[in-house]
């Protein structure tokens, strides 16, 4: 097809529907780098403006998920399932279904990313395992799948290749929070994935892209929708993000309190144990292996037996790291040099914690990366040692921050005490999983 960029930008600048062809044609050429980024960014600021009506949004999914490396799966075995989180803080939940849906008769081949901003990215975590391997081979990658049930790798360099540039585009020209974006640049990296069953992990509040719950709905109508229109089950899972999900953010302590949560040392009611079980529970029930309430069941059951921490150990072990990591994580993952306690300036009740300036916080201390060519301290971080509605006594410790010297310790007292918020009177639990 005869294509000009020029007449391509221009349509979208006055508001008219673009051909499915047009957007394969431009999105073969941003690959084959026929089209200067100025353009690209051009026509992704028209996007900002005027919007793409579904067809044009599935037409750009699936041309920027056919624009690489597709995985096929043998759908004859157990089901192929997947998980995506739209970004959290303290959200380590991805370690800890991996390892559950592979106890519990499926398997998940997970590609994952890394951090970017305040929010995590599970290889950076992962990568604080010592010996962990996140760059696999699809023979090697389908290999620990087929042998584990899981298997954890980082982005397939052949796979979406149209994503990473145009991510890449929109992180530096105020482009990335678009609903069509957003939307075609998650599934097309789920599709070209191959799973048929995904389960979506929306994240809602302030530490999260979707600040609440009508937002996070109509991305979630739009991402089913689109996995409709490509023969993929995709259900969407609210869950708050006003606060971190775990006690632990930062890379190495979270993959410590993912142990910690599959070797059953965390109560039942551990926000980041009943995400994790919800989300297995879900994909379990969208595969028809169990109804809901069951597959919760069979997921703690898996966490209370061992089962699950035994697939971690495995998937460990065969993607090159330490499995003793499981038995002993304090004494194998290494630790920042200071570990600082902040006290409680009054007493009273823990009203919130605000994942948005903890995970900045935590970026700002190394753990995160500004740009996408920062490097990171993956030894530093935060444990909460309370949460909401906790009482607490004045001097009591609200959290330690595990760090090295990126910032002072009179700055990073005065940031921890801003992102909490402490009053008088009680002010009761507030929902996690919010449909
Ligand atoms: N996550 C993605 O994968 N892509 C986006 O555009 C935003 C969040």
């Amino acid at each position: 097809m005869n294509f000009d960029p020029i007449d391509f930008i221009a349509l979208k600048k006055d508001g008219k529907e673009h051909a499915p062809q047009e957007i394969r044609a431009f999105i073969d050429n941003v690959v084959s780098g026929d089209i200067p980024d100025y353009q690209v960014t051009a026509w992704l600021m028209a996007v900002c403006l005027n919007d793409l009506s579904f067809a044009e949004t599935s037409a750009l999914t699936m041309a920027i998920a056919e624009s690489g490396k597709i995985y096929r799966w043998d759908q004859s075995g157990l089901p192929i399932v997947d998980k995506h989180s739209t970004g959290g803080v303290g959200d380590s939940a991805t370690l800890i279904v991996a390892s559950l849906v592979a106890s519990m008769g499926m398997r998940m081949g997970k590609h994952s990313g890394r951090g970017l901003g305040h929010t995590g990215g599970t290889i950076d975590k992962l990568e604080s395992i010592p010996g962990f391997r996140t760059d696999l081979s699809e023979q090697e990658f389908k290999n620990i799948v087929r042998s584990v049930g899981c298997a954890i790798a980082g982005q397939d360099e052949e796979m979406t290749p149209a994503d990473g540039i145009l991510y890449g585009l929109r992180d530096v020209t105020a482009t990335v929070n678009h609903q069509a974006l957003i939307a075609s640049s998650i599934m097309s990296k789920k599709i070209a994935g191959g799973a048929k069953s995904i389960l979506l992990d929306i994240k809602v509040g302030s530490g999260a892209f979707m600040e609440n719950l009508g937002q996070a709905r109509s991305l979630a109508d739009l991402l089913i929708r689109l996995g409709e229109s490509a023969g993929v089950n995709v259900k969407p899972l609210m869950t708050s993000m006003d606060v971190p999900l775990g006690r632990a953010v930062g890379n190495a302590l979270e993959v410590k309190e993912a142990i910690n949560v599959l070797d059953n040392k965390t109560p039942s009611d551990d926000p980041l144990r009943v995400v994790s079980i919800e989300i297995a529970a879900r994909l379990s029930g969208m595969c028809g292996i169990e109804p809901l309430e069951e597959a919760r069941l069979t997921a703690a059951g898996k966490i209370e037996d061992g089962d699950a921490l035994n697939k971690f150990r495995k998937m460990i072990e065969m993607q090159g790291g330490d499995p003793g990591v499981v038995d002993e994580p304090d004494k194998i993952i290494p630790s920042a040099g200071t570990i600082l306690k902040i006290p409680s300036p009054e007493e009273g009740y823990i009203a919130g914690c605000d994942a948005f300036k903890i995970g900045e916080l935590v970026r700002d201390l190394g753990g995160g990366r500004k740009s996408k060519f920062d490097a990171i301290d993956r030894e530093v971080g935060l444990i909460l040692k309370v949460r909401r509605n906790d009482r607490v006594e004045y001097g009591q410790t609200l959290c330690e921050v595990h760090k090295n010297d990126a910032v002072s310790e009179t700055e990073v007292a005065e940031r921890v005490l801003d992102a909490f918020r402490i009053v008088s009177v009680s002010p009761g639990m507030a929902d996690l999983i919010l449909n």
